[in-house]
């Protein structure tokens, strides 16, 4: 489970916020209170450690509640109908990216591209392609789930301008192609998607490409026994690498989530069992790991073939205090944002499968990243010892993990004539003792009162009409998006706000599960595309005219997207937008009581404070 004193402080306190909640009515189903308040009972004997630690942060109050009466007018998209119109065929949402105006939505045998600038109140696809499996005939002889032997669309990535690469598993028979972005013509031959694509549609995979190559993260056969971080295509010359296989210090299982390309390297983000957990029981951590773009394998004798640049170390994001409460499953995470001006990516997490639901926001400064890699190497020395730090006398030169021709390596011309002692070093730690530390050393939001678990974010760090506020936008599990306020500037990580809680999920469009798969930001058209298996939907950025006519109201949003203007009405923020209007995203509550009842019953908003405690939920 967790760590053995964050076990005895997270819940314990955990136990006390839902307490809290319980009295204001937010939990309603009765057996999850109950069984919190048997575990509260359970743990009575642990409050005197828990009274001496620090108080765990309350998670917030939504200042609104978006309920199904607004988003059920949302635009929606659910794949194609049959021929007679008369059922429809499913979607199966894979992934999807924007590029410029266009929205591509890879799903199952089919890639679907959206017109941003059309779909303000229908999502209608402008291009279909469709790409069914080859041959099935090997699919059912392996005697898989029919399911399986559709072709779902796992990669889709821009290749170059003009190009886009896609892979599908093709009924169990991974493959990939290139096709003009603006036509949607095939280009070129069909490639093998092995170590590209995985092999069935509930694997995780992730890819890039960057100066050229192919970066992939996924399974490389039909067991998934095989996880590997693999580079193929690109120029001639540049040998395709791989991690070793089956080495579990390299990778453990893993759940592949995001990579990225910066500066002279690719970054991969990933969950997996810990491996230095030498504890009873399989704990899951998570991961940077990070490669050199000019890496060329090792020499004949030492990873030919094989990363010699590959790194990895843990991603702590957990609560401070005396004792500590670790988020440690990675759900999703973003590109390279800029933040406090320094590079830095936000991840939200989530606690361990098997234990109370609780997730958290947590920001990584990429030279904290790097930090840790230029830090100490963990080791084993024997199968049932401890992982401990490799003494520096026992690094050999140039130092492992430095790309060649940089630093260290700055004499070497090629990764291949690395030393064979610096090779057999990086074969064998590759982890980093150190952790990479989250920004400010806390979480920026927290949610442990729910019993559902956040899965997805985007974050929007140039919102409202001066461009310098920082939104995150969180899709969950039953079905949800919390849109908050985060102050990260500085130190401090204090002072997020809560801005809506958005039930989305819409059950008369949308059917089978309510997980937020997929969330992208169109902040040109003021729109959040959130993606459940079955559908897409269209969620405007704001709901600023629910405010209509009342200014307290509408600067209580303390919403960036929402302005008062001088001519009496609450509007959504319009890009460029820059005098003539009032906003009060820092302000206490102070506009609480300064009600327009009247108003409020025209537009059928009900302010919270309004609310009698039934109607909250
Ligand atoms: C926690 O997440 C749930 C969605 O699963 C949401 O309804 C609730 O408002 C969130 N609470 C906080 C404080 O973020
Ligand atoms: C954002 O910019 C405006 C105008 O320059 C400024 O008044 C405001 O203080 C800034 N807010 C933050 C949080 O930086
Ligand atoms: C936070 O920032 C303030 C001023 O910017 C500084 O005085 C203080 O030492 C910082 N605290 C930490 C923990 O870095």
């Amino acid at each position: 489970m967790f760590s053995s004193k964050g076990t005895v402080n997270g819940i314990g306190n955990k136990g006390r916020s839902i307490h809290h909640f319980t009295g204001s009515r937010e939990m309603t189903d009765r057996t999850w209170r109950y069984s919190v308040v048997m575990t509260m009972v359970s743990l009575a004997w642990l409050l005197p450690v828990i009274a001496t630690a620090t108080p765990f942060p309350r998670d917030l109050q939504p200042i609104s509640v978006v309920g199904l009466e607004d988003s059920l007018l949302y635009p929606s998209f659910q794949g194609l109908m049959s021929h007679n119109n008369s059922e429809r065929l499913g979607l199966d949402y894979q992934r999807m990216i924007r590029i410029q105006h266009m929205l591509y939505i890879a799903a199952r045998d089919h890639v679907f591209v959206v017109n941003l600038t059309a779909s303000v109140d229908r999502i209608i696809p402008q291009q279909i392609l469709t790409w069914r499996s080859t041959d099935v005939s090997m699919c059912a002889l392996r005697g898989r789930n029919s399911d399986e032997c559709y072709n779902y669309i796992k990669v889709l990535v821009p290749h170059n301008d003009e190009t886009l690469f896609a892979c599908g598993t093709n009924a169990l028979n991974p493959a990939c192609r290139n096709y003009r972005l603006s036509s949607l013509e095939q280009v070129g031959q069909e490639l093998s998607g092995q170590a590209r694509c995985p092999f069935e549609s509930r694997q995780s995979n992730v890819g890039v490409f960057a100066g050229g190559h192919f970066y992939s993260a996924t399974v490389a056969d039909f067991q998934a026994s095989d996880a590997v971080i693999y580079r193929s295509l690109g120029e001639e010359g540049r040998p395709f690498l791989r991690t070793v296989r089956y080495d579990s210090k390299w990778l453990r299982e893993p759940h592949f989530l995001h990579a990225v390309e910066y500066g002279n390297y690719v970054y991969f983000f990933f969950s997996e069992i810990a491996v230095e957990h030498t504890a009873a029981g399989k704990v899951v951590y998570s991961r940077v790991a990070r490669v050199c773009k000019n890496d060329d394998g090792g020499s004949r004798r030492v990873l030919h073939r094989h990363w010699t640049s590959f790194l990895k170390a843990r991603l702590i994001c957990s609560v401070p205090g005396d004792t500590f409460f670790y988020f440690d499953v990675l759900q999703s995470v973003t590109n390279v944002l800029l933040i406090n001006q320094r590079p830095t990516v936000v991840g939200v997490f989530t606690t361990q499968t098997n234990s109370i639901p609780g997730s958290a926001v947590c920001g990584f400064y990429l030279d904290d990243i790097e930090q840790v890699f230029n830090g100490k190497f963990k080791e084993q020395k024997n199968s049932d010892s401890m992982w401990t730090s490799v003494p520096e006398e026992h690094v050999p030169k140039p130092r492992p993990g430095s790309c060649a021709g940089e630093g260290s390596a700055s004499s070497f011309s090629s990764s291949v004539h690395f030393p064979d002692s610096v090779l057999t070093f990086i074969k064998t730690h590759p982890l980093m003792d150190e952790s990479v530390p989250s920004v400010n050393s806390q979480p920026l939001i927290t949610n442990t009162t729910s019993r559902y678990k956040l899965t997805q974010i985007v974050v929007d760090t140039a919102a409202g009409p001066h461009k310098n506020r920082t939104v995150v936008f969180l899709g969950s599990e039953d079905g949800r998006v919390l849109k908050v306020l985060t102050s990260i500037q500085g130190n401090s990580s204090h002072g997020s706000r809560l801005l809506e809680d958005i039930d989305v999920f819409n059950p008369t469009q949308c059917s089978g599960e309510r997980r937020v798969l997929g969330l992208e930001l169109d902040k040109e058209h003021h729109a959040l595309y959130v993606a459940f298996s079955s559908c897409i939907i269209r969620v405007p950025l704001s709901r600023c005219t629910r405010h209509a006519t009342c200014k307290s109201r509408c600067l209580y949003t303390h919403d960036p997207y929402c302005i008062w203007l001088q001519t009496g009405r609450c509007a959504d923020v319009a890009p460029g937008f820059m005098a003539g209007f009032e906003q009060d995203i820092d302000g206490d509550q102070s506009h609480l009581f300064d009600t327009c009842t009247v108003t409020g019953e025209e537009t059928g908003y009900k302010h919270p404070m309004d609310l009698g405690q039934g109607e909250r939920d």
